[in-house]
């Protein structure tokens, strides 16, 4: 296999000859030499390519921006600032042009190549999935994507959990939330499954049933929502990571969800430097500071009511909402929380039975459940999780009081009739995740094909 660029240039340059394919990012023409920076997507950094036009053959006609090249030349030192190597060319192939102005064809109009030397706007960008890739912002954001998918995997396994295909068509609402898409074949008549489906909105009612047979599981799936909230961190499409722990209470979770995103932000902080350090310079000011302090210092942990007594003290305001006990906190009140009050991640707990969903463990006051929610600076909730209510007439009564028909969950519940354990998990949304470490604002920007209400790119 050839080359990528990342290694190109991880190397000492002393004239060896290389190949180096990829899509041209920019090109200056000068009187007898042309630059071109050409980039791959293996890293940030592009390569300068000089070439001399008069040198046989190498016309700098068709290099615009955005064409696919193949060129071969040597590798020597570089007298730029701020690079190490070039690559004097010595051939060169077009494999794929892309104009710089519309240009008619015989399969039609070939509009001019939109993403010119120019920035572009990220609302742009977003009309043009298939090729804002290409882009700085969403190369970085896609390659730290992944990095982290390999350190979600990495961090359980290393842990003992073993990884869980949870379904996606599911015939229950996990979340009792009721915020579901339905699942039906094209044209057939009738129910496709003999009854209701939908697609999942949690693998936690499957995962606590492989917790309750391997000890711990996690799972990493897509997830999907009919939300019709459309800020700019809910997706209708998204991917949820979502340990169970066997034989484990609201202590041990919290710990858990606290080193997982400690483990996630160090691995950005030493596998993605160069990406880290675009985002600091262009995204969010200060972003690798406030990630390095919040892994070194111990989580913000409080209870639902001393949240809410932090937020009525006087001089916390002025909110739009007013905090009051037994609401559910709005983004403002999280904001403040994790920016004014801990200024860094907080884990929340204790929260009024009536907002939480209903498998949440009840405490002692009968009022609160064995809740816990991660909030972060900047984005609010990240991780919502808690222990589960593992008694089963408890569990039953608690569903009857919110009008859930227990008919549905009779698997559920059956683990509470056979060898029911302690046990709890949580969920982290992976956008939300990358929106924490990029500093991007927007979670249609982290996702390669963002879905939400009214927009399917
Ligand atoms: O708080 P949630 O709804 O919790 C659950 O789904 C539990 N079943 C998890 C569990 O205990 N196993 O969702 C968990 C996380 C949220 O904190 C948020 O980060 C993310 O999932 N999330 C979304 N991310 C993007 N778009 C949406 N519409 C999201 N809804 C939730
Ligand atoms: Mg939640």
């Amino acid at each position: 296999m050839f080359p990528l660029i990342r290694e190109i240039l991880a190397m000492a340059p002393r004239s060896q000859e290389l190949t180096v394919r990829g899509w041209i990012r920019t090109k200056r023409e000068m009187k007898n030499l042309v630059f071109l920076e050409v980039n791959d997507g293996s890293c940030l950094a592009s390569i300068q390519c000089t070439l001399d036009p008069a040198a046989g053959g190498l016309s700098p006609a068709k290099l615009g921006t955005g064409a696919s090249v193949e060129i071969t030349g040597k590798l020597l030192p570089s007298p730029a600032r701020g690079q190490e190597a070039e690559l004097a060319v010595s051939a060169l192939t077009v494999l794929g042009e892309a104009p710089g102005e519309d240009r008619e064809t015989a399969e039609g109009t070939i509009r001019a190549y939109p993403l010119q030397k120019k920035r572009h706007s990220l609302e742009f960008l977003r009309e043009t999935p298939q090729l804002r890739g290409r882009t700085n912002t969403l190369g970085a954001v896609m390659r730290v994507r992944s990095r982290l998918a390999f350190a979600v995997h990495r961090f359980f396994q290393e842990r003992g959990y073993q990884y869980l295909h949870t379904p996606i068509i599911t015939g229950n609402d996990a979340e009792g939330a009721g915020a579901l898409f339905r699942v039906t074949s094209q044209g057939g008549e009738g129910e496709f499954f003999g009854r209701k489906s939908f697609l999942t909105v949690s693998g936690q009612l499957e995962a606590e049933a492989y917790a309750a047979a391997l000890s711990r599981v996690y799972t990493f799936g897509p997830t999907f929502r009919a939300e019709h909230s459309n800020t700019a961190r809910h997706l209708a499409e998204f991917w949820m990571i979502e340990p169970e722990t066997a034989f484990a209470g609201l202590n041990e979770n919290m710990d858990l969800a606290e080193d997982f995103l400690k483990h996630c932000i160090n691995t950005v902080l030493e596998d993605c430097a160069a990406d880290l350090a675009f985002f600091d310079e262009r995204i969010q000011p200060g972003l690798s500071g406030s990630l390095r302090s919040a892994a070194e210092s111990p989580f913000t942990r409080m209870t639902y009511t001393e949240a809410v007594g932090e937020l009525r003290k006087p001089g916390a305001g002025p909110f739009e909402f007013e905090p009051r006990w037994g609401a559910d906190l709005q983004s403002e009140h999280e904001k403040f929380l994790t920016e004014k009050c801990a200024a860094g991640p907080v884990i929340l707990t204790a929260y009024p039975r009536e907002i939480k969903a209903f498998y949440m463990k009840l405490n002692p006051d009968g009022k609160t459940v064995r809740a816990m929610d991660v909030l972060v600076p900047r984005l609010g909730e990240i991780i919502g999780g808690s222990e589960r209510e593992e008694k089963l007439g408890a569990l039953c009564s608690r569903m009857k009081e919110l009008g859930i028909d227990t008919e549905g969950y009779g698997q559920y519940l059956d683990l509470r009739r056979y060898g029911t354990v302690p046990h709890a998990g949580f969920g982290l949304g992976f956008e939300r995740l990358i929106q924490y470490l990029t500093g991007m604002t927007n979670i249609r920007d982290v996702i390669p094909y963002p879905r939400s209400a009214g927009q399917l790119f």
